[in-house]
C-alpha cells in the first residue's frame, strides 16, 4: 500500500450504501453491513471502495442532501462504526474513499436554517444564493435556470416577518440549496470537512458535481431550454452553447484548494464527477494542482458499437493526456441505467455488458465498478408507487428517475430480501434478482461474478496490463482490437452480427463461449 500513485490503475468499487448490505434489519443498508461483506470485496479483487454519502441527512436525495458533513446519519451507523469499517477495510488491503457534496447542503443544514431566520442581505443568507424575484411583486424566479431534476432551479421563501420574500437557488432538488462559493466561510468549512475525514484515515474523496460550485456572479439566463431529454441525459450539453449553471472558470480555485489540503496527506486521492462534454474543458479539471482524476462519462454514453466505443476511448485518453493525468472509466453508477439494460436487456444485454467489462478492464487507468455490476444485474422494473427518487415528482411524473439502478444487492438464498436484509428492503427486489445472487455466482465458473473476478485478477498479475498507451489493430467491421503499447495482450470486441476470426494468440479470457475458435457477436476476448 506504499505506492503514492496507487490509484492510477486501481479498480474502484462503488458502494451505494443504502443498497449494499443491511446489518441492523431496518431494510436500509449500513456501514456495519459493508464491514460484514469485506471478505467478498477482497475476493472480488477490487482495490478501493467509494462510499456514497452516509452523512446526517433528511434523505430527500438519499444522502446527497447533507445536513452535517462531519457526522454519520443514524440510519447508516455512527462515527465509531465508520472508524471500524475503515480499519477493517485496511486490514483486508482495501482503501476507502468517500463522497463529498460541496455544491449544496440540505435545507436542514444549520446554515440554511439560520439563513431562513435572517433578513435579506444578512451574512447568514450570503452563504447561499438568495435573490429578489423578477416582476413587479418579485414573484417570478430571478432567472430562467432549470433544476437538473426538473422544474425551476429557484424556490421562494418567506421573510422572517411572514411576507413573501427572496428566492434561493438549487440546481438539484429544492431540499438541496446551492452554496455560494464566493463566500470565505464556505471554503473554510469544506477545508475543515476534508481534514476531519483525512484525520480519520480515509484514502480519498469523490467530489460530487465537481463541475458545479462556482456560478457566474450575475447569474445570467441560459440561452436555450435545458430540460433534460431523459434520465441519462442529465448534463449533456444540448449544443455547443455553454451552460452558465456549470463549469464556471472559478471552480478551478476550489479544486486547487482541495488539492492543496490533500497534498499534506501523502497517498490520498481526490477524484471528481465531471460531466463536461468538451475534452479541453474536461482536461482543466485534472491539471497537476487540481483533481488527481476525473470520471469520464464518454464510455457510458457510447452505444454498443465498436466505432462508438473506440471513439469514446480515444477521446477520453486525449482529454487527460495533455494534463498528464490518467483516465477513469465507468460503465455504471447510481445515476444511470445499468449496462445490461442499456445495451438492450435480456441475454443479449447481459452478453454485451460482460463484453464491455472486458474492454473496460483492459484499459489503462482507473476502473469503476458499481455494486451489482459484477453480478450482471439489470435495471429493476419498479411500480410507480414505490418510486423515491425526487426526479419522479419534480419532473411531474415524466421521468421515472434512478431508483431502477439502486435496488438492493441480492446476496444469497431464494426468499425475498435475498440476504440483503432480514426485513423489507427499502425498494422491492424483483424475483429475477433471486437468480443472480452472489453466493451462487461465486460457485459457478461461468457466472458474471466469476468472469469479473478472473478479469480483475489477470489485470493485476498479467504483464500485458502495463503501460499507458494503446495501439489499435485493424479489425473487421463492427469490431475493435487493441493492446497496451509494448505488450502482447490483445483485447478484441465484436459488436457486429457476424462471427469473426480472432487475432493471433492464445485466448486467456472470453466474456462468453467462442464458436469454433472464432469470436461470436456480443463477445470480447483477451488473447496473449
Ligand atoms: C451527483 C450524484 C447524484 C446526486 C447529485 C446531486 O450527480 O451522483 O446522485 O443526485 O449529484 O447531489
Amino acid at each position: 500500500m506504499a505506492d503514492p500513485q496507487w490509484w492510477r490503475d486501481a479498480v474502484v468499487y462503488q458502494i451505494y450504501v443504502r443498497s449494499f448490505a443491511d446489518a441492523d434489519g431496518d431494510g436500509v443498508g449500513d456501514l456495519e453491513g459493508i464491514r460484514a461483506r469485506l471478505g467478498y470485496l477482497e475476493l472480488l479483487g477490487v482495490d478501493t471502495l467509494w462510499l456514497t454519502p452516509f452523512y446526517t441527512s433528511p434523505m430527500a436525495d438519499h444522502g446527497y442532501d447533507v445536513a452535517d458533513p462531519r457526522d454519520v446519519d443514524p440510519v447508516f451507523g455512527d462515527l465509531a462504526a465508520f472508524d471500524r469499517l475503515v480499519a477493517d477495510a485496511h486490514e483486508h488491503g482495501l482503501r476507502v474513499t468517500i463522497d463529498l457534496v460541496p455544491n449544496h447542503t440540505s435545507r436542514e443544514h444549520e446554515w440554511f436554517r439560520a439563513a431562513l431566520d435572517a433578513a435579506p442581505g444578512s451574512p447568514e443568507r450570503a452563504r447561499y444564493h438568495f435573490r429578489r424575484g423578477r416582476g413587479p411583486d418579485g414573484d417570478e424566479p430571478p432567472n430562467n435556470w432549470q433544476s437538473v431534476f426538473g422544474g425551476p432551479a429557484w424556490t421562494r421563501v418567506q421573510d422572517p416577518d411572514g411576507s413573501p420574500g427572496e428566492w434561493y437557488l438549487h440546481l438539484f432538488a429544492p431540499e438541496q440549496p446551492d452554496l455560494n462559493w464566493t463566500n470565505a466561510e464556505v471554503w473554510a468549512d469544506l477545508e475543515k470537512t476534508l481534514r476531519f475525514w483525512l484525520d480519520r484515515d480515509v484514502d480519498g474523496f469523490r467530489i460530487d458535481v465537481a463541475h458545479g460550485m462556482s456560478k457566474p456572479p450575475d447569474l445570467p439566463d441560459t440561452r436555450e431550454e435545458r430540460e433534460p431529454a431523459g434520465d441519462d441525459e442529465r448534463w449533456a450539453p444540448a449544443s455547443g452553447e455553454p451552460d452558465p449553471r456549470f463549469d464556471h472558470d472559478d471552480v478551478h480555485g476550489v479544486h486547487r484548494m482541495i488539492r492543496a489540503v490533500l497534498d499534506h496527506y501523502p497517498g490520498r486521492l481526490v477524484m471528481g464527477e465531471v460531466w463536461v462534454g468538451d475534452s479541453s474543458r474536461f482536461s482543466r479539471y485534472v491539471r497537476a494542482d487540481e483533481l488527481h482524476l476525473g470520471f469520464n462519462f464518454r464510455l457510458v454514453r457510447a452505444p454498443f458499437d465498436a466505432a462508438a466505443v473506440r471513439s469514446a476511448i480515444e477521446q477520453s485518453l486525449g482529454a487527460v493526456a495533455d494534463a498528464g493525468s490518467s483516465p477513469g472509466w465507468t460503465l455504471s453508477n447510481h445515476d444511470i441505467s445499468r449496462p445490461v439494460t442499456r445495451y438492450g436487456g435480456g441475454e443479449a444485454g447481459l452478453a454485451r455488458a460482460r463484453a464491455m467489462t472486458l474492454v473496460e478492464l483492459a484499459l489503462p487507468g482507473m476502473v469503476f465498478l458499481y455494486n451489482g455490476e459484477e453480478l450482471g444485474l439489470p435495471d429493476a422494473d419498479l411500480p410507480d408507487d414505490v418510486l423515491q427518487d425526487p426526479i419522479w415528482e419534480l419532473s411531474g411524473h415524466t421521468r421515472r428517475g434512478r431508483d431502477r439502478s439502486r435496488v438492493p444487492i441480492p446476496w444469497e438464498g431464494s426468499a425475498p430480501g435475498y440476504g440483503f436484509t432480514a426485513s423489507d428492503p427499502w425498494l422491492p427486489m424483483p424475483p429475477e434478482y433471486g437468480k443472480l445472487v452472489a453466493a451462487e455466482q461465486l460457485e459457478d465458473t461461468g457466472s458474471t461474478l466469476s468472469l469479473v473476478r478472473r478479469a480483475i485478477e489477470l489485470r493485476k498479475t498479467h504483464p500485458g496490463f502495463q503501460g499507458q498507451e494503446l495501439e489499435w489493430f485493424g479489425a473487421p467491421t463492427g469490431c475493435l482490437a487493441f493492446r497496451r503499447a509494448g505488450t502482447t495482450l490483445v483485447c478484441a470486441l465484436n459488436t457486429s452480427a457476424e462471427i469473426v476470426p480472432l487475432p493471433p494468440g492464445e485466448v486467456i479470457l472470453a466474456s462468453g463461449p467462442l464458436t469454433d475458435g472464432m469470436l461470436p457477436p456480443d463477445t470480447a476476448a483477451w488473447l496473449a
